[in-house]
């Protein structure tokens, strides 16, 4: 056997327990030296073939570095525990301590009215559809009865989106999910479609490029405007939480005939007349109209069958007037200050 250097055992191992910095590290170094393989140990089974004055000696020897050695590990762990004990103890939880109280969001004020649209209609019978944001040509115009050449298209600036295959827009209104559903579902029918549109516009307070509308259509054998002004006087009047006035104006739609537009009592001055509403009273709350029967047949229905109103009202513009909000950029801005009101 390869004779051992008891010295510079001890040396090396008196420098490893220094260097060692937690007990994980200390219970290491102690294994490798006094563990059953370790090198105190194996020293001690390779005496066995020596002679007995040299058992003696380097017997004695052994055992002087076995109990150093102990010692040492001793010191380190009591000065690790010690250490280990004063770091809880620093750490000690105080559950007497109030807890961080959790921030919570609030409603966005269109999630808000969308939501209670939403359950207007819904009591009124009318089923909520959602609808895509990107539409190609034929759902966004054609179908609606807005062929390429109608200078109709001029009302409604569109993004495009550049496609190899067809050409693809963000849709401009709702409507093309009147074609959609009617394609799938035949009549009678009350659905409103809450959604995202996009128009390529100049932004101000009153305009962004990016609103939100809910588009009604109710078609059944004999459905009338009557019908639908007692339908949106009634929303009004739940969304409100009053009775107000409504009047129709003639207006121009190419899906619709014939067209009006909606107006409602102004809530700002109660139709006395002020700046929000140009000194008129009224404040024009959405387009609307009888479907036209072109639209009827884009969606393989016999127009002679079939009767409804179509309307399609600016979500944001509802928002504002219940909240009297005068900037239609806050709902897109993410400004917490402002988002925390609701
Ligand atoms: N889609 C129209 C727009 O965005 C609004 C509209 C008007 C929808 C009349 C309708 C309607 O369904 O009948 O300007």
């Amino acid at each position: 056997m390869k004779k051992i250097n008891l010295k510079d055992l001890k040396i090396t191992a008196q420098n490893e327990i220094k260097k060692v910095s937690n007990l994980n590290d200390l219970d290491v170094v102690f294994k490798k030296y006094l563990g059953k393989k370790g090198k105190i140990s194996q020293v001690f089974r390779s005496l066995k073939k020596s002679s007995s004055t040299e058992k003696a000696k380097i017997g004695k020897e052994l055992n002087e570095f076995k109990s150093v050695f102990k010692k040492e590990i001793n010191q380190r762990t009591t000065y690790f525990n010690k250490i280990l004990k004063d770091k809880k103890k620093k750490e000690r939880i105080d559950i007497t301590r109030p807890g961080k109280k959790p921030s919570l969001g609030s409603l966005h004020p269109l999630t808000l009215v969308r939501r209670k649209t939403e359950e207007i209609f819904q009591n009124l019978g009318f089923s909520v559809v959602g609808g895509s944001e990107i539409e190609n040509e034929w759902y966004n115009f054609d179908a609606l009865n807005i062929p390429s050449d109608h200078p109709a298209r001029d009302l409604w600036d569109t993004f495009w989106i550049d496609t190899k295959e067809q050409k693809l827009l963000l849709r401009t209104h709702t409507s093309p999910v009147q074609i959609h559903y009617m394609e799938n579902n035949n009549p009678p029918l009350r659905i409103i479609v809450p959604g995202r549109c996009f128009r390529y516009e100049a932004t101000d307070a009153s305009h962004d490029i990016q609103f939100y509308q809910v588009e009604g259509l109710m078609v059944d054998k004999e459905v009338s405007v009557a019908n639908f002004k007692a339908i949106i006087q009634e929303f009004f009047r739940q969304f409100f939480g009053k009775p107000v006035e409504i009047r129709l104006r003639p207006s121009y739609f190419p899906f619709t005939e014939p067209s009006f537009e909606v107006d409602m009592t102004c809530l700002n001055c109660g139709g006395k007349g002020c700046s929000a509403c140009s000194q008129t009273g009224w404040m024009e709350m959405m387009g609307a109209g009888m479907v036209h029967p072109n639209v009827y047949k884009a969606c393989g229905l016999n127009p002679k069958m079939w009767q409804g109103f179509a309307f399609g009202m600016g979500l944001d513009r509802l928002a504002m007037m219940k909240y009297k909000i005068n900037d239609i950029r806050l709902f897109y801005g993410s400004d917490l200050r402002f988002l925390k009101q609701f």
